[in-house]
């Protein structure tokens, strides 16, 4: 046997641990009577799985990982889209389906995709190339990282747009702009606003650049500071601002039963598509950001017990933000389906209005842009990790290169709210595509894969390792749903929409 001396540098330590196990597995397979190399293998594989590193670092504790994965879930998703998808597609059945999409398809992805990138421990691109490699499988599964990386870009170019928005509402909020302002007086602040695209691309370059200066320094180091007092003030925040709901008279009669009483005939199929894009959308799933996540994981923590709580507290946040919504929404005589600035021509009238709402006003958009930051470094983030890791870049050069494509990208979305509002593809203005083409194809898609992968490719012998369920019977009804019903739910809605079913 050939034996190579390998100068393990920390740089390629870990790329190099996977070269040998590689080889080894490579001699185990064609050899027939292998009992050297199956001590190898042992050796080698197994044991080495448990030291594999990151070579960007790993998070801190769990409690650090539920911090980050809870910040890249809780943003501009609950807050902002939430809301006004649930006013375009009828409220009730809307929320109710995608509540369902939660349970049976995002908890059970967003645990799959924790464990395969803490099992590999690269960024998704490399993560799908060794792990097809460690199943025997197919070479093409890296296409899946790359469809997560454009997403990811694609996605971040129109959210920073948005958050953009909630940056100047910050100073709008600060100036007093609301203060005694009634609903026809919000609305043209908007209007005024998001038809101006020097402002638009103003604020649009500040958030990428806040975004940049964050993951040049590594995400889990200032992070995790950040998102430890965020949650906690903007979960008081929403409950404050619920409080405020409460006293507009319309609380339950239109608010709540907006929400939570279901008219499936205001339910499209379109509606159903949306919503599960949706659950993707607000859980960070499908494009490898809780894959990069994942693969910075301490290994003695529990997977399934993390994603629960992340869903958990993503999914009250979003009900939260409807609950405060909707009533100022029917109080104030508007229509539940303005679209993408139902937020900025609702809550600042509940601000101008409120006792305490100028110090309220501004808390909840500062607490909101920085929110929407801690999901905005996940979205770069896996393209930065594949720059460090295979184009040598460093962490600096690569979110450079990263954020420059992702401003380009942005302009479209800011001038498709004012002068290229008329340009429509496919019906849609350019935003409109963008977010329809991630949210609700790539993501899907995305995932789909991603439980296939979990659930056909991978062994069962190494998916039970890795995800370390507490009991079997646990780890039997994750394996039946990955197999089995997160797939076919994704599948019969792409049936739906496409008019076979
Ligand atoms: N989940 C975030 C939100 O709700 C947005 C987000 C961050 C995201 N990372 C993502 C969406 C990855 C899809 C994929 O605001």
């Amino acid at each position: 046997m050939r034996v190579r001396i390998f100068k393990l540098t920390e740089r390629n330590n870990f790329a190099i641990l996977l070269d040998i196990t590689a080889l080894v597995r490579k001699a185990h397979h064609s050899r027939d009577s292998g009992g050297e190399s199956i001590t190898l293998e042992f050796l080698l594989g197994t044991q080495m799985t448990d030291i594999k590193k990151s070579i960007h670092g790993e998070w801190s504790s769990r409690f650090a990982f539920i911090l980050a994965a809870t910040g890249s879930a809780v943003g501009l998703g609950n807050i902002w889209k939430f809301p006004y998808i649930a006013g375009e597609n009828g409220g009730g059945a809307f929320v109710l389906v995608y509540l369902l999409c939660v349970l049976l398809i995002g908890i059970p992805i967003m645990m799959a995709e924790t464990m395969l990138g803490r099992r590999s421990r690269q960024n998704p691109i490399d993560t799908m190339i060794t792990l097809a490699d460690e199943a025997g499988a197919d070479k093409n599964w890296h296409y899946l990282g790359w469809m997560g990386v454009i997403a990811g870009f694609l996605i971040l170019s129109y959210y920073s747009v948005i958050a953009g928005w909630a940056s100047a509402y910050t100073v709008k909020a600060f100036f007093g702009s609301f203060s005694g302002a009634d609903a026809t007086e919000i609305k043209s602040l908007f209007d005024g606003f998001v038809g101006s695209p020097l402002q638009l691309m103003f604020w649009h370059s500040l958030f990428m650049l806040a975004t940049m200066l964050i993951v040049a320094r590594g995400v889990n180091t200032g992070l995790e500071k950040a998102v430890r007092f965020l949650m906690p003030s903007l979960f008081v925040l929403l409950i404050l601002l619920v409080g405020y709901a409460m006293t507009t008279g319309d609380y339950y009669d239109q608010g709540i039963a907006f929400l939570f009483s279901p008219d499936f005939s205001k339910l499209t199929g379109e509606g159903v598509l949306i919503a599960m894009g949706h659950a993707f959308f607000t859980l960070s799933l499908g494009m490898g950001a809780i894959m990069i996540y994942g693969s910075y994981l301490p290994k003695d923590v529990s997977i399934a017990k993390t994603v629960y709580l992340i869903a958990g507290t993503d999914t009250v946040v979003a009900l939260l933000a409807g609950i405060a919504i909707f009533p100022i929404v029917f109080a104030s005589g508007l229509e539940p389906a303005v679209g993408p600035g139902l937020i900025f021509q609702t809550l600042p009238i509940a601000f101008g209005n409120m006792t305490g709402g100028w110090f309220f006003g501004v808390l909840f958009f500062v607490m909101l842009v920085f929110a929407a930051l801690s999901s905005s470094i996940s979205l770069i983030e896996p393209a930065v990790a594949w720059l460090v890791e295979k184009k040598d870049m460093s962490r600096k050069q690569a979110c450079i290169w990263s954020g420059a494509v992702t401003w380009l990208l942005g302009l479209a979305t800011v001038f498709s709210f004012n002068a290229w509002s008329n340009v429509k593809v496919f019906d849609r203005t350019l935003f409109q595509l963008l977010d329809y083409l991630t949210a609700n194809l790539m993501l899907p898609i995305g995932g789909f894969c991603i439980a296939v992968f979990a659930g056909w490719i991978m062994t069962q012998q190494h998916t039970t390792h890795e995800m370390d369920m507490p009991d079997a019977l646990s780890y039997k009804v994750w394996r039946f749903v990955i197999r089995y019903v997160s797939p076919t739910a994704v599948f019969l809605v792409f049936l739906n929409v496409i008019g076979v079913l």
